[in-house]
């Protein structure tokens, strides 16, 4: 018999029929309203950005495996997993290039300032004024990697391609021939471009500290394509109101999609809607590689890639 899977969100509306190849599966925004029996689903598939409320999972008695749509599992109460002996696994590898890349547009876009020098055009500013004011070039210059995994390592080779010297932060110093600060705050003060790569949850929250904000060089920009918790928002708002950094670009923020209302009106920033991993040919893989792990785990017991 067909196992029973909830889809839980929206990212993953266009490849349910990965899933209904091999099982039974319900959509949480069909069912929504009605009344449903959860304890039948036996899985739940779930993205990095789906709230797995403590209800939905109190309701879903009978689930063995969370097959994450995403990466990142900090959106996962792993204890509680645990304790339910509830499996969960993740889509890791398929979505590395893609995220690396948006990291490097993000950089090289709040370089040369290119969504302002969109909107000085479309308001007529270049006609009126002239040039557009000066911006950066990126060759020579310093990042810090906070997190270099495998998303931060495939970030680091493609920013050496433009000549920029590489240096990273993390837990431990790792096989790497790039430069590793113990100290954040000193890696802060050192680079021009602080990169964060490193995963989300407890362990990383706010590590990127108001100390940590405040290290950083006037002329220096800030790239997030971790999580929006990794940083301490309030003090990069400070930072960026007052120009004590350059600017910042943020693929993702704290309590999204709902952000911080101030990040809109500021104009040393460019944001972008937590859409890392959001090409058509990575979603697809990470569909398939997502309905790969509830496969092998009905199958074989164990998915093919294993966050506990
Ligand atoms: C996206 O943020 C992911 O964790 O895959």
């Amino acid at each position: 018999m067909k196992k029973n899977i909830l889809i839980a969100d929206d990212l993953i509306r266009d490849y349910t029929q990965i899933y209904s190849k091999h099982f039974k599966i319900d959509t949480l925004w069909n069912i929504k309203g009605k009344k449903i029996n959860f304890s039948k689903y036996d899985a739940l598939v779930a993205s990095g950005l789906f709230k797995i409320t403590p209800l939905l999972m109190k309701n879903l008695k009978n689930i063995k495996i969370i097959s994450l749509f995403a990466v990142g599992y900090d959106n996962v109460d792993l204890v509680e997993c645990k304790k339910r002996k509830i499996t969960v696994s993740n889509t890791p590898g398929v979505l590395t290039r893609d995220v690396a890349d948006l990291a490097l547009t993000l950089l090289l876009s709040i370089s040369r300032n290119i969504v302002n020098g969109q909107s000085y055009i479309k308001s007529n500013l270049w006609q009126k004024n002239g040039p557009m004011k000066l911006t950066d070039s990126v060759f020579n210059k310093k990042i810090g990697i906070v997190g270099l995994g495998k998303i931060g390592k495939e970030f680091a080779k493609k920013a050496e391609s433009l000549s920029m010297e590489i240096n990273y932060f993390g837990p431990r110093k790792k096989k790497s021939k790039y430069k590793y600060f113990k100290n954040l705050n000193q890696m802060a003060k050192y680079v021009d471009y602080l990169v964060i790569t490193c995963a989300g949850g407890e362990k990383t929250k706010k590590l990127i500290s108001k100390s940590v904000i405040t290290s950083m060089k006037k002329s220096s920009y800030l790239i997030n394509v971790s999580r929006g918790t990794v940083i301490d928002e309030k003090a990069l708002i400070n930072s960026l109101k007052n120009n004590k950094i350059k600017g910042a670009a943020l693929d993702v923020f704290f309590n999204e999609p709902k952000i911080n209302p101030i990040f809109k009106k500021l104009n040393n920033v460019i944001l972008h809607p937590h859409h890392g991993s959001g090409t058509i040919e990575t979603r697809n893989a990470m569909a398939q590689l997502s309905c790969m792990n509830l496969i092998n785990f009905f199958k074989k017991g164990k998915p093919l890639h294993k966050v506990i």
